[in-house]
């Protein structure tokens, strides 16, 4: 029998991966508003970006994102919020939102932001059914690093929601950046999931450790989300193979299974 992989945080003080990202929302927050981050993948890119991003206003909200939070019940659980952009436009609707984080000195930034309930605990240590939404944005999705970590970190979510609850993410479809057709595998010959990414992160010459990000498309996650108690009710496509999965517990959902079902058929 496998292990049980559970969604693991990045462990609190282990700043190996994200902690440039966290350095960068510190010089950001200091003022340095030109803070750029250096972002690599075993994709061959290498992109720079304004730690700007992470502080986007409502304003600057991608059409997707909108519509995350359209989704978005009374008590949210943000997962990955960042420096909390969506905290922040949720808490000023009227949500209750408690945002989590892997590393304190982020979570010490959101709360310098006004977001004041946050928390670096695992997931799996957080309230079973204390959720009407459990929020993960900007591939949010990616924060499960391989297939074999998605299940694990559905789990880990829905747990959290109460009845009638959602998680609310999203992913990108891999075959917009391998540039393959919509029927394309997204399974290489060697039987990997070209989805998986390595990242790796750098601010001002001090690296990160490279990570594994995930990438799914939604007839894949359709499949995983069954096997951890949950239905995708809508993959709602936004620019560059882009997509918000709104993913409802199976026992709350009668017609979940056509859902999945029509879903894996048209992959
Ligand atoms: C790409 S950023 C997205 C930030 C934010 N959601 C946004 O849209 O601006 C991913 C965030 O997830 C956090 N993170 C990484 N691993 C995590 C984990 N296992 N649990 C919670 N947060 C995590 C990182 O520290 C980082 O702030």
């Amino acid at each position: 029998m496998r292990p049980k992989i559970r969604f693991e945080m990045n462990s609190g003080t282990d700043r190996s991966r994200w902690g440039p990202l966290a350095d960068a929302l510190r010089a950001y927050q200091d003022g340095r508003t030109d803070a750029r981050l250096l972002v690599r993948t075993d994709l061959g890119t290498r992109e720079e970006w304004a730690a700007s991003v992470f502080f986007r206003t409502t304003d600057e909200f991608p059409p997707l994102e909108r519509e995350a939070l359209r989704h978005c019940g009374r008590r949210v659980i943000e997962v990955g919020a960042g420096a909390g952009p969506h905290s922040l436009a949720l808490l000023r609707e009227g949500h209750e939102v408690l945002a989590v984080e892997s590393l304190p000195e982020i979570a010490a930034l959101l709360v310098e932001r006004g977001v004041e309930t946050v928390t670096v605990r695992p997931l799996d240590d957080l309230p079973a059914g204390s959720a009407d939404t459990v929020l993960l944005l900007m591939n949010g999705l990616g924060l499960a690093g391989t297939l074999e970590g998605l299940q694990p970190l559905l789990e880990s979510a829905v747990r959290l929601l109460a009845p009638g609850g959602r998680i609310v993410a999203d992913s990108t479809d891999p075959r917009h950046f391998l540039e393959l057709d919509a029927e394309d595998p997204v399974v290489g010959q060697d039987g990997r999931y070209e989805g998986e990414v390595q990242f790796q992160v750098e601010f001002e010459g001090s690296k990160g450790a490279p990570f594994p990000f995930l990438y799914v498309d939604a007839e894949t996650l359709a499949k995983h989300a069954s096997r951890a108690g949950l239905t995708l009710e809508a993959a709602l496509p936004f620019e560059n193979g882009t997509y918000l999965a709104i993913l409802a517990r199976s026992d709350d959902h009668d017609s979940g299974h056509d859902t999945a079902t029509r879903l894996s058929e048209a992959g």
